[in-house]
């Protein structure tokens, strides 16, 4: 079969990113420009500052990455692009510039649904990986427990009733006197403190139910804090940072091994920023491996936002020849179970 290139773009959020996957597997390249900096000042990403750093960087970023991957334009079969959920503004920018591209090329354009490009980071990260599996996709915006059936079909077994596990660790880190983004902080200071230090609530909703509640955690910490000044005492960063990430922890593995035993399934996969954790991967794979499930991570740089993942997710829907036209539009609150198709 002819091998399929496909440039993927992803603005949705505050990372301006292109990529160039060859069959949804080979990375020829993965510019990933961050705003990271240019948000920190104000605590959160500030939606008109993302969507202008966005339209000022990314006609650079697919230069780079053309330059990068050795490439001129004629090679890409088609642009896949995020169309949602994400900041509207942001996401307009990516779509135009991908519809501008789809359409000087005379390449079909892609939508792709920003939660399965997160899922799809694992297929690069690991080529054998076939459905069936279930992932855990935990992000800013998103905590979502999904098992694949097949590629491109899905069903949403759980989700967040509330706050995203991300959102709580980027609200209890500003809390504490962290900076942001909040997870990569808590992650690091959680090491020097003591995890049993305090126990905050495991919410675990209804007996069966595979969904989550965080924002009951985050206010049980932001109790603890505030009992504590009342009395005059001080807290203790780490052990708050170690205890809150425990209590998140133990909820996601928890929930996540229930999924794979009630389904029957023998890989478990994450996605999304939060999949970075130190603490999240040591616990899923100490408890996976107990269950003799194959457990499964993308790297990094894979995990957070980027092209890669969408160009990978792009590839299937190539191959299913399910293209976008020019009326393509942002959908901020894309829901994941309709895009789907998959949640009965
Ligand atoms: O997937 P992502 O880059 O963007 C969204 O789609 O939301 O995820 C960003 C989120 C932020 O909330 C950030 O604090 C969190 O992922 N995050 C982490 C870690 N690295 C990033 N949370 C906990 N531990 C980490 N090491
Ligand atoms: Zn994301």
């Amino acid at each position: 079969m002819k091998d399929i290139v496909i440039l993927g773009i992803e603005t949705s959020c505050d990372e301006t990113s292109i990529a160039i996957v060859k069959n949804g597997k080979e990375v020829f390249t993965n510019i990933i420009n961050s705003q990271i900096e240019i948000h920190k000042v104000y605590g959160g990403v500030v939606p008109e500052i993302a969507s202008r750093s966005h339209i000022s960087v990314i006609s650079q970023v697919l230069e780079e990455a053309l330059k990068e991957a050795e490439m001129g334009l004629t090679a890409i079969d088609a642009v896949a692009v995020t169309y949602g959920p994400g900041l509207v503004g942001a996401l307009l920018v990516g779509i135009n510039f991908a519809k501008a591209l789809a359409f000087s090329i005379n390449r079909p354009l892609i939508a792709v649904n920003h939660i399965e490009g997160h899922i799809s980071a694992n297929y690069i990260a690991h080529k054998t990986l076939e459905p069936p599996f279930i992932t855990l996709v935990v992000s800013g915006g998103h905590t979502h427990l999904v098992l694949l059936k097949d590629y491109g079909s899905y069903e949403v077994i759980g989700m967040t009733r509330d706050d995203a596990a991300g959102e709580a660790f980027d609200k209890v880190a500003r809390s504490i006197g962290l900076g942001y983004p909040g997870g990569p902080l808590i992650d690091q200071i959680s090491r020097q403190g003591n995890k049993e230090a305090i126990q905050f609530p495991r919410v675990t909703l209804e007996k069966d139910s595979l969904d989550f509640s965080f924002s009951g955690l985050k206010s049980s910490v932001l109790n603890y804090q505030n009992n504590l000044k009342m009395k005059n005492g001080a807290i203790n960063v780490a052990d708050v940072a170690a205890s809150f990430q425990e209590a998140v922890v133990d909820v996601l593995v928890s929930k996540t091994l229930d999924a794979a035993k009630r389904f029957g399934i023998k890989t478990v996969a994450m996605a999304g920023g939060v999949a970075s954790n130190t603490r999240l991967r040591e616990l899923m794979g100490e408890k996976c491996q107990k269950n003799d499930i194959r457990f499964l991570y993308p790297p990094g740089i894979l995990c957070t936002d980027n092209g890669a993942m969408i160009a990978c997710a792009g590839y299937y829907k190539f191959l299913k020849s399910e293209f976008a036209d020019y009326s393509l539009n942002a959908e901020p609150n894309l829901r994941f179970e309709h895009f789907a198709g998959g949640h009965q």
